[in-house]
């Protein structure tokens, strides 16, 4: 008999891949900070035998973890290689290349369109009597923003968001088949973006244009250019990393300004606290609860020793909860001094796409508070239900009313 499913092997089945089994219930995925608390205090650094990991819940260990890449590689997993599972010397170069189309000044120009897709998603939803803030709103902002600047139709963004979604599930559960059919999945979707952003390069490589895919093309550092796999490589990545964080981002602050009225009302009598909200939202409400690594040396970690060769996964959404770090860390507040939580990580993986996610959710936060008296749950009774992945926080829908002005 042929097994036509052949059974994952250990670096398929990567941990940050599988959900932990403490966050099995539909209520702890939706709010699993006690979960967190618990394990914090209980078990800071700890062994997880089903996901063949250790798990590290407290700041500074979460942050030590980030820091140093020598003892951390960031080579996990199957996953095919970018700048994201690179280490030093090669992460250093692609970082440099691609560096420039991010930094807070090459994003800056892209204001006035985000402005403009933002206003028109938002002038379609007030036809609407309840608006779904993902379906509507937070899901195709960032795709078609992060399409323009690859160059890709716009028409096909339905696809790239489908295909992209695809490339992030992680298993429905730490079963060996969930793990194959996410495996497959992946494959489909990888093979399928290749072809598409290789057929854009072609184009590009014969008619440049004023794009981020052109721009990536004619990059070189040290007399060097990005291979034609690196290219697709990276162009997935963004896709990858860049939509469904930012959606989630967007979402995750409207989904906290509609369980807590009071601070809806102090942001809307002061928007410059707009910048704050969305801070806090990535402390309280993190998109991303953790980031894997691999131990690159027998290592010790909060008092516990760690073998090279270990899959170790840094929580970032329980680091971010830790009351050695932040005073009353289960409150949501817009007057903190700092917000040095780690949500876009920390040092030299620190999230490329930082400061556009910053500049989406400031603009989609703005203009859904200035052109609205009121945001709110459209059906208190109906049960939010969380994206089922065991390293992203989010929810798949989020029905609201506004009441316009
Ligand atoms: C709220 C939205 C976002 C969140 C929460 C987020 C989170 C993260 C995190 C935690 C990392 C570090 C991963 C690690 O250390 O292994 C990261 C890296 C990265 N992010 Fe983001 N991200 C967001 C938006 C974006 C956007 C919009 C883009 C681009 C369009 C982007 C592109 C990247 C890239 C390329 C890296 C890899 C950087 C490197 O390895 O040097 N991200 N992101």
């Amino acid at each position: 008999m042929t097994n036509q499913t052949a059974r994952p092997s250990k670096e398929e089945r990567y941990a940050n891949l599988i959900p932990m089994e403490e966050l099995h219930s539909e209520k702890d995925r939706l709010f699993p900070f006690p979960i967190y608390d618990k394990l914090r205090r209980e078990s800071p650094v700890r062994y997880d035998q089903q996901r063949d990991c250790w798990d590290v819940f407290k700041y500074d260990d979460v942050q030590f973890v980030l820091k140093n890449p020598k003892f951390f590689s960031s080579k996990r997993g199957i996953q095919t290689e970018s700048i994201l599972t690179m280490d030093p010397p090669k992460h250093t170069k692609l970082r440099a290349l691609v560096n420039r189309a991010f930094t807070p000044k090459a994003v800056k120009q892209l204001e006035t369109r985000i402005k403009d897709v933002t206003a028109f998603l938002l002038q379609e939803a007030r036809q609407k009597s309840t608006i779904d803030i993902i379906e509507d709103f937070a899901g195709p902002l960032p795709v078609i923003i992060i399409a323009e600047m690859l160059g890709a139709p716009i028409e096909d963004r339905h696809l790239i968001k489908t295909y992209s979604d695809v490339l992030v599930a992680g298993a429905k559960d730490s079963s060996d088949k969930a793990v194959a059919d996410m495996l497959h999945n992946r494959r489909d979707g990888h093979a399928f973006l290749s072809d598409y952003f290789r057929d854009i390069l072609s184009k590009r490589r014969t008619e440049p244009k004023e794009d981020l895919m052109t721009m990536l093309l004619q990059a070189e550092i040290d007399g060097e250019h990005l291979t034609e796999e690196q290219l697709i490589g990276f162009c997935i990545l963004l896709l990858v990393a860049g939509n469904e964080t930012t959606t989630n981002l967007i979402a995750n602050a409207v989904r906290y300004l509609t369980e807590d009225s009071v601070v809806q009302q102090q942001v809307r009598q002061n928007t410059d606290n707009i910048a704050n909200v969305i801070e806090e939202t990535l402390r309280y409400y993190p998109p991303v609860q953790a980031i894997g690594r691999v131990a690159a040396e027998d290592t010790e970690l909060g008092g516990v020793f760690i073998k090279k060769g270990s899959s170790v996964i840094s929580w970032i959404a329980s680091a971010n909860r830790d009351e050695d770090k932040f005073c009353e860390p289960d409150c949501f507040k817009i007057d903190r001094p700092s917000y040095p939580h780690l949500s876009f990580g920390f040092g030299i993986h620190f999230c490329l796409g930082a400061p556009l996610a910053r500049l989406e959710a400031n603009i989609a936060l703005s203009s859904l508070l200035s052109m609205s008296a009121c945001i709110e749950k459209a059906d208190h009774d109906e049960k939010l239900e969380a994206i089922p992945s065991p390293f992203v926080f989010g929810v798949k829908r989020l029905p609201v009313r506004i009441t316009f002005k």
